[in-house]
């Protein structure tokens, strides 16, 4: 077979020598534009993870490669004049000039041929290639040329930075924040060999700007980075050898994927490999890895198809397709990552660095591309975690205990007014369409009960209304009358006489989603009743699904009294049946969520329109409550973070409603999302919604409550630990579980918890067993140490 790389970079270089290896009989050229030793760049880092594939595909280039290592275990970060150091994290870095000589160097030993100081146009002009590579980098001419077939997707980030050199050595993967009048700037620094480390200098475009730098030449800006991290390099120099740049030298990355990553162009086979078809952003320091990987991958396709010296053209286009099919999702998984770690570097001037103590920075740090969880910290460096657990339990307010073993952050106490939450996790809100003219019964008892004996801090009724006409169902429960308060004062009695967790209620008014059936009656939920319907009112006259849904009226001023009014006197009755908390729910295309999202409010008054207008009446509502809820009782709202359809509510609008929430006296914001619009495309993931938390906490500056596929105690640890929000609120796993907060206790280890004196023996128990199953399973598969998550 002939083949072509074009781009002689670690992807084609790669690639070549390994399919040359496999089958010497291959005529494999490499053309590259450049000369052999002039590239770009410093040092790029790689996980052990990565060599030890390498290894098994070629243990020369491995080799040569590992005597070329700087190998650290170290992350320090300098940020307000504190210094942290943590261990554990295992990554390599080589020299990239030095990484591409041996990767030269052991093509030219297998023969293969090295044409250089060649810039190749098209693939075209190698006619005769059976295949060609397109491993031209993440500016591939011939990705373009074919841009129809590829489909890129090119996603160009805000951010500027600029990749630098200096001979001071660092023995840690260092992370530098400065601040200037302007903004943040970060530096990523990790050492690649014995004289020389990388020093990648970040900021957003506007503090960018801001310093002049868009006018700055090479030379200036380096001079720039130079002064202002001049403590930090004592009197070290920086340098660049961007000379293939023009300009300032200062890049934007771009983030790549493509949906098709081969094709024939008529005499050859044509295939993308690294930059060229996907990049991932420094932040996760894996463009290498990807690139290395996607050779090793097409190499054992060949392999795997046989190994053939002649291969023919249906062949070469089925091992294509493999290729593409078996690294998509690995990459795609990479690429996930990397944007959570590109973001978090995007963000963390304006949402972390004042915001967050260096402790705390420093974990949401190590947690920014959601791949390292809270146990992950804990196998790498369990010093440096527990050492920060007594760090969050004493900002709780917790002594250091006695036997010296940390509380996990998931059980640090709460306190927020006048209330001490136990620990962070909440029962959600769950409507359970089980009350008869809205009076809670047996059924509520039970279930509030038996939830609050499973251990949250927090145990939550289901939405509640002011009026018959605000339920979603005939069975949801009400607060209208004395006879409803006085069910519900059962079940607060039963909750605070028999447990030591505290009670919350949400009022809620369906608005253009009520009059509808049970989940489990007729054609499910959402879908009017068959009779018996009431009128509806909304902020306009839309329907929640136009031709399924009734019509509601659009509200006049006098209904916005009215409902107000209703809302204070449940809130009276909340008060007098004994709850010790109140939310109000302004999420999910209710009627207060209606007001506030503009794919619902139509109006043209003062109550539609801007944010600020849709927000009136919701405020108003919060604020009348407010006054009648006693001062020491806290006071939440749930909110539709994102409406998830192009129009609606984004999470920059999710940071004002919060503010405005806020200035009215809202002591937390319960960040939902979604369910406003059927046309809604919800992006589904472990803790999706937590980002909002995140966001609306460090840039609204309000106490959050995170929901959403929280699953474990280890999500909940990671959450509060990296500041993401204060509470976490778990619905469905309380479903499946009521003791689900005792069952995740036991699962990670945590025995210091207090169970209710009845349900004791059970407890050991629980905990032997776990202890027990996990014993089996490590000495069944030994846990790898996580190592190497790269920059
Ligand atoms: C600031 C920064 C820091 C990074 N840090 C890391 C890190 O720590 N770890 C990591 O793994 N990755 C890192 N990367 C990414 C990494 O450099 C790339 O992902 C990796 O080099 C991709 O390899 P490649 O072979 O696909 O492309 P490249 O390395 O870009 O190679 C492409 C080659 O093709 C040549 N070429 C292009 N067009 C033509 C043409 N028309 N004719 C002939 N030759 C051509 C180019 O000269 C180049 O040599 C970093 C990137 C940046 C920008
Ligand atoms: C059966 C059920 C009923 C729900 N009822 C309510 C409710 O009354 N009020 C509310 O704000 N959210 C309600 N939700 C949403 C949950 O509170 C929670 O936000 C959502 O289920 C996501 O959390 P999870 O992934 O832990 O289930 C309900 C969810 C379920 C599964």
């Amino acid at each position: 077979m002939k083949i072509v790389c074009i781009g002689g970079g670690p992807a084609g270089l790669y690639f070549a020598l390994l399919m040359k290896q496999q089958n010497p009989a291959h005529d494999i050229t490499v053309v590259e534009r450049n000369r052999p030793y002039d590239t770009f760049g410093w040092g790029v880092v790689f996980s052990d993870q990565t060599m030890e594939h390498m290894r098994q595909w070629d243990p020369v280039t491995a080799d040569e490669i590992e005597r070329s290592f700087a190998h650290w275990d170290d992350i320090e970060l300098h940020i307000k004049g504190r210094v942290i150091r943590s261990g554990g994290h295992g990554f390599v870095g080589i020299g990239r000039k030095k990484l591409l000589n041996i990767l030269q160097a052991r093509c030219e030993q297998l023969g293969v041929k090295l044409v250089f100081e060649t810039d190749a146009e098209s693939d075209a002009d190698y006619a005769d290639a059976d295949l060609v590579i397109a491993s031209d980098g993440i500016n591939s001419k011939i990705r373009t040329r074919h841009a129809a077939v590829f489909k890129p997707d090119i996603v160009t980030r805000p951010n500027r930075f600029i990749w630098l050199g200096t001979k001071r050595l660092y023995d840690a993967f260092t992370f530098l924040f400065e601040k200037t009048e302007h903004g943040w700037f970060q530096a990523h620094i990790y050492k690649f060999d014995e004289t020389t480390s990388t020093f990648i200098v970040e900021c957003p475009e506007h503090v960018w700007k801001a310093h002049g730098l868009d006018q700055a030449n090479a030379d200036d800006s380096v001079a720039f980075c130079e002064k202002l991290f001049a403590e930090n390099l004592r009197g070290e120099k920086l340098m660049t050898n961007a000379r293939h740049l023009r300009g300032s030298a200062w890049l934007n990355f771009q983030r790549i994927t493509c949906q098709q990553w081969s094709l024939f162009n008529g005499r050859s086979h044509v295939v993308l490999m690294g930059d060229a078809v996907h990049t991932a952003h420094f932040a996760i320091g894996s463009g290498t890895k990807l690139a290395l990987e996607d050779a090793i991958e097409l190499t054992k396709q060949f392999r795997d198809h046989g190994n053939h010296t002649e291969v023919d053209a249906d062949e070469i286009a089925d091992v294509l397709k493999n290729y593409q099919a078996e690294r998509r999702i690995d990459v795609l998984r990479l690429q996930n990552a990397a944007w959570n770690a590109m973001e978090w570097f995007e963000n963390c001037g304006e949402r972390y660095c004042d915001q967050l103590e260096p402790e705390q920075f420093m974990y949401s740090m190590l947690t920014r591309s959601q791949r390292i969880s809270h146990e992950n910290l804990r196998l790498r460096d369990k010093a440096w975690l527990e050492g920060y657990e007594r760090w969050i339990a004493a900002r709780a307010g917790l002594d250091e205990p006695a036997d010296k073993h940390a509380v996990p952050p998931m059980f640090t106490p709460y306190t927020v007014r006048g209330l001490t939450l136990k620990n962070r996790v909440i029962v959600s809100p769950m409507a359970q369409y089980s009350a008869v003219d809205g009076i809670p019964g047996d059924y509520h008892l039970v279930h509030l009960g038996s939830r609050a004996l499973g251990g949250a801090g927090l145990v939550f009724a289901e939405m509640t209304c002011p009026t018959p006409d605000a339920r979603i169902t005939p069975s949801c429960p009400g607060l209208w009358n004395d006879t409803q308060r006085d069910a519900w004062k059962r079940i607060v009695d039963f909750v605070h006489q028999h447990s030591d967790a505290k009670i919350a209620i949400q009022l809620g008014h369906a608005g253009p989603k009520g009059s509808t059936n049970e989940p489990w009656v007729g054609t499910g939920a959402d879908r009017p009743m068959a009779d018996g319907n009431w009128p509806l009112v909304a902020a306009s006259d839309q329907p929640y699904e136009p031709g399924v849904t009734d019509v509601p009226r659009a509200m006049s001023r006098a209904d916005m009294e009215r409902i107000r009014d209703d809302f204070v006197d449940a809130t009276e009755r909340a008060n007098q049946a004994g709850f010790d908390w109140l939310e109000l729910h302004c999420a999910h295309g209710y009627l207060l969520s209606a007001f506030i999202s503009p794919l619902t409010n139509r109006r043209t008054d003062d109550y539609g329109g801007s944010l600020t207008n849709r927000l009136r009446w919701p405020l108003e509502v919060f604020s009348a409550m407010r006054e009648a809820w006693p001062q020491d009782k806290p006071m939440s709202v749930r909110i539709s973070a994102h409406d998830w359809v192009e129009g609606g509510i984004t999470p920059d609008d999710a940071v004002e409603i919060a503010k405005a929430f806020k200035a009215a006296g809202a002591d937390l914001i319960d960040c939902s999302s979604g369910q406003v619009s059927p046309d809604q495309k919800p992006v589904y993931g472990r803790m999706y919604q937590t980002p909002f938390a995140d966001r609306v906490r460090n840039e609204a500056g309000i106490a959050t409550i995170a929901v959403g596929a929280i699953s474990e105690a280890d999500h909940v640890n990671s959450i509060i630990a990296a500041g993401r929000a204060d509470l976490c609120a778990v619905a469905r796993p309380h479903l499946a579980n009521p003791a689900w907060t005792l069952q995740e206790a036991a699962k990670i280890g945590y025995t210091a918890l207090d169970w209710p004196v009845q349900y004791r023996s059970g407890k050991t128990q629980m905990e032997t067993l776990i202890q027990r199953e996990r014993a089996a399973l490590t000495a069944a598969a030994p846990a790898a140490k996580p190592r190497g998550d790269g920059t």
